[in-house]
């Protein structure tokens, strides 16, 4: 298997690229539509057979490029059952899954941050989208947020996975690119094995975070996976 991790600089959002060596079958992971041209430059170069458009759940502070990725692909656009947008043409369950190639994804109901949150494994990687950061977890104060559901979703789901498990989130502020659960495990402040629920759910509380800038013009266009009337 193939990964290749893309970053959109103003959001500090990361794409992923997947595919199978073999076959080419590939699939792109929360693609920005500032920065379709690039992706798709790139799956044209290496020669990709774009599968599917994988989403970890409706964004707010980006509009998702995976419309504009279907429209010059015809890749199928995949959302978690459970995010409520119209459009998609293949509503993951959890557990379900998804073959490029010999490869299998896994997509796990990993509600939080949203209640529609998906994290995606995949061979010995897990993609945790705003579910689980590095050393961090996303915000749980819009969009059917829910701190004790991050803190079920990582401790009883995400952290069942090995310790060496690579974690490939969906976005760092910071310029870090990828953990393990091993590590997330010993350091992750908020869901780390020595943190207690009470802990995390009174500090998420007291968070005094902002309004996104982007959040009254994402969230209805990713409600429609990114479809803008342009
Ligand atoms: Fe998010």
């Amino acid at each position: 298997m193939n990964i290749r991790q893309l970053i959109d600089i103003e959001t500090c959002t990361y794409t992923y690229i997947l595919w199978d060596s073999k076959s080419l079958d590939a699939v792109i992971i929360d693609p920005v539509l500032e920065q379709v041209s690039r992706d798709l430059d790139y799956i044209n170069k290496l020669n990709l057979n774009l599968r599917y458009i994988l989403e970890t759940h409706v964004h707010a502070d980006h509009i998702t490029g995976a419309t504009k990725i279907k429209t010059n692909t015809n890749a199928e656009i995949c959302y978690g059952s459970k995010t409520g947008v119209s459009g998609a043409d293949i509503l993951l369950n959890d557990n379900d899954t998804l073959n490029i190639g010999l490869i299998m994804i896994q997509a796990l109901h990993t509600p939080g941050h949203t209640s529609g949150c998906t994290s995606y494994y995949v061979d010995g990687y897990i993609f945790t989208g705003d579910t689980l950061f590095i050393e961090g977890t996303g915000r749980t104060d819009f969009q059917e947020g829910s701190s004790i559901s991050t803190f079920n979703s990582i401790r009883n789901k995400i952290f069942n996975f090995p310790n060496n498990t690579i974690v490939y989130p969906g976005h760092n502020y910071k310029g870090l690119t990828s953990s393990t659960i091993g590590y997330e495990r010993k350091y992750n402040p908020n869901v780390g094995d020595d943190v207690e629920v009470d802990e995390y759910v009174e500090r998420e509380k007291n968070m005094n975070r902002p309004y996104p800038e982007k959040f009254d013009i994402a969230v209805p266009a990713n409600l429609l996976c990114g479809k803008i009337d342009k």
